[in-house]
């Protein structure tokens, strides 16, 4: 008897573990806030074809775009004003006077950037890619750890698995 009450306090106290391991795990599945060029912000003389090449952007990510506010700005455009540095009718101008423009990639789509005022053509334009994240628990994979709790599809997930690993737990424990 007194082995079994011990036996089920371990098991309990390891539900517990779990339950928090869970919980910490929160902020890892849920959205990335990218910033854009990653060190080098937003800025010439970054390809960002190549900085976006190797990242995956999700449904409900976010792009940061950090740069002088004097000098770019921050324009969403179609595929053709993006390929021909056309910024006479964005389709959206997320400049918002700082110099750090936040951008929700909250549809799953292609999406274009450039920086009016001329500097497009010298290579400040992005083009992302935005997909549906993938199902978890396959964590998505984070490139940059820049990201920031925050709630949308993908948090929703985590209580249903926090139940099911109880009630797992706890058939485990009766059966014991
Ligand atoms: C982008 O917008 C321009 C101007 O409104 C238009 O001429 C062009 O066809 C559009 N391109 C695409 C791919 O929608
Ligand atoms: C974009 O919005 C900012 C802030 O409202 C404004 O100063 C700027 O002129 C706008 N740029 C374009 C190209 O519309
Ligand atoms: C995406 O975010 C923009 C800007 O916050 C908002 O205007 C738009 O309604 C959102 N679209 C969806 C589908 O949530
Ligand atoms: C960025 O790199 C890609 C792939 O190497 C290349 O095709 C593209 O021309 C480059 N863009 C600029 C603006 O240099």
């Amino acid at each position: 008897m007194e082995v079994r009450r011990g036996s089920g306090l371990g098991l309990s106290m390891l539900l517990v573990v779990l339950v928090c391991a869970l919980l910490v795990m929160v902020p890892e599945v849920s959205a990335t806030r990218f910033t854009v060029g990653s060190n080098m912000g937003w800025t010439t003389n970054v390809n960002y074809t190549i900085w976006a090449k190797d990242k995956h952007f999700y449904n409900g990510d976010w792009l940061f775009f950090v740069y002088d506010r004097n000098q770019m700005n921050v324009l969403e455009v179609n595929k053709t004003d993006y390929e021909s540095c056309n910024a006479d009718h964005p389709l959206h101008n997320w400049t918002r006077g700082a110099g750090r423009d936040v951008v929700p990639l909250n549809v799953t789509r292609h999406y274009y950037f450039i920086s009016g005022k001329g500097f497009c053509y010298g290579g400040m334009k992005l083009a992302v890619r935005v997909e549906n994240p993938p199902p978890p628990p396959t964590a998505s994979p984070l490139n940059e750890k820049s990201s920031s709790p925050s709630f949308n599809l993908r948090g929703n997930y985590v209580l249903p698995a926090v139940f099911a690993v109880g009630a797992v737990w706890d058939a485990f424990v009766r059966f014991w």
